[in-house]
């Protein structure tokens, strides 16, 4: 019989970002689902307290990712509650309406809040992970929710794009620092997500236009992959960096609405290129 696709039997699984009914509630579904115990770490204690609701219960731990102290703290509550971490999922991050804006005028606290919430909390608690899966000898694997943000370029979230893009590094760096104590870390760049934050902006007609696959994603689709990632099934990814999109990330800004390269207006070499696509 095949294996199943994630097979998360008995591993301890910590969420940071847990609530908010998107990417990160989903994350933590689907390791339950493959079978995990779920540490659920979460700033905001509304969301916290709707986690009551998963399929089994949660050990939650309410801290704020930024704030220096919430590392140690997160290592302390799961190996009180488990004693041995085997994952982890950074899911917190994201921006709020302020940090849109020209570049020209972007101003150092709203740097700085991105910074720490997209990329520097990752850093250290990923290092307190990482030490606490090194002390124990059991390796463990750690996926980083980046962004397609941070393939290309980010217009006007310049901040955002920038922590991403760090992310990125940073996720290649771990697996090579970390790779000899048998610790797996990879990335995951989600595309457009319909979640409660995020919303449903786009048109359906916008989103046929952008992403190959012709629609938005779901957060499960998120998480499904982040299981994978974790479990035994991709014991061999590591430092990579996968683009959960529908194909947006692969569609370059020079092709239109009809695929075809926007700068070719040659009647002839379009009818070619639509072949019996063509009008
Ligand atoms: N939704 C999208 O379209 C999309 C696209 C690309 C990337 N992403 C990335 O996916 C991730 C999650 O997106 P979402 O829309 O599901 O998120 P979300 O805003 O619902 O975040 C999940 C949870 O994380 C918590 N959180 C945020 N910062 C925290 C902190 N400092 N400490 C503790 N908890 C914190 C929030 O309270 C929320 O409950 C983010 O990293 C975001 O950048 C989302």
């Amino acid at each position: 019989m095949a294996d199943p696709v994630a097979d998360l039997a008995g591993a301890i699984v910590i969420v940071a970002g847990a609530g908010g009914g998107g990417i990160g509630t989903c994350s933590c579904q689907a390791a339950l689902a493959a079978g995990a115990e779920v540490v659920a770490v979460e700033r905001s204690p509304e969301e916290l307290d709707k986690l009551d609701l998963l399929s089994r219960p949660v050990v939650k731990v309410q801290a704020d990712l930024t704030d220096p102290e919430a590392p140690a703290g997160v290592v302390r509550a799961a190996l009180n509650a488990h004693d041995r971490i085997d994952g982890l999922i950074n899911v917190a991050g994201g921006t709020g309406i302020d940090d849109f804006g020209p570049l020209v005028d972007i101003d150092h606290r709203g740097w700085d809040r991105v910074m720490a919430n997209n990329l520097r909390y990752v850093a250290f608690l990923n290092r307190a992970v990482a030490r606490a899966m090194i002390d124990a000898g059991t390796g463990g694997a750690m996926v980083n929710v980046s962004s397609v943000s941070s393939l290309a370029s980010q217009p006007f979230l310049a901040a955002y794009g920038a922590a991403k893009a760090g992310l990125n590094s940073l996720t290649r760096t771990m697996a090579v620092e970390w790779g000899g104590h048998g610790i797996r870390v990879n990335a995951i760049a989600p595309g457009t997500i319909t979640t409660p934050r995020a919303g449903d902006h786009e048109s359906p007609e916008a989103a046929k236009r952008a992403i190959p696959l012709g629609r938005r994603g779901q957060p499960g689709e998120i998480a499904a992959a982040a299981a994978f990632l974790l479990s035994p099934q991709a014991s061999y990814i590591t430092g990579q960096v996968l683009a959960v999109d529908g194909g947006m990330s692969v569609k370059l800004a020079m092709l239109g609405d009809d695929n075809a390269p926007v700068f070719v207006a040659d009647p002839e070499v379009r009818a070619r290129m639509m072949g019996s696509e063509s009008p």
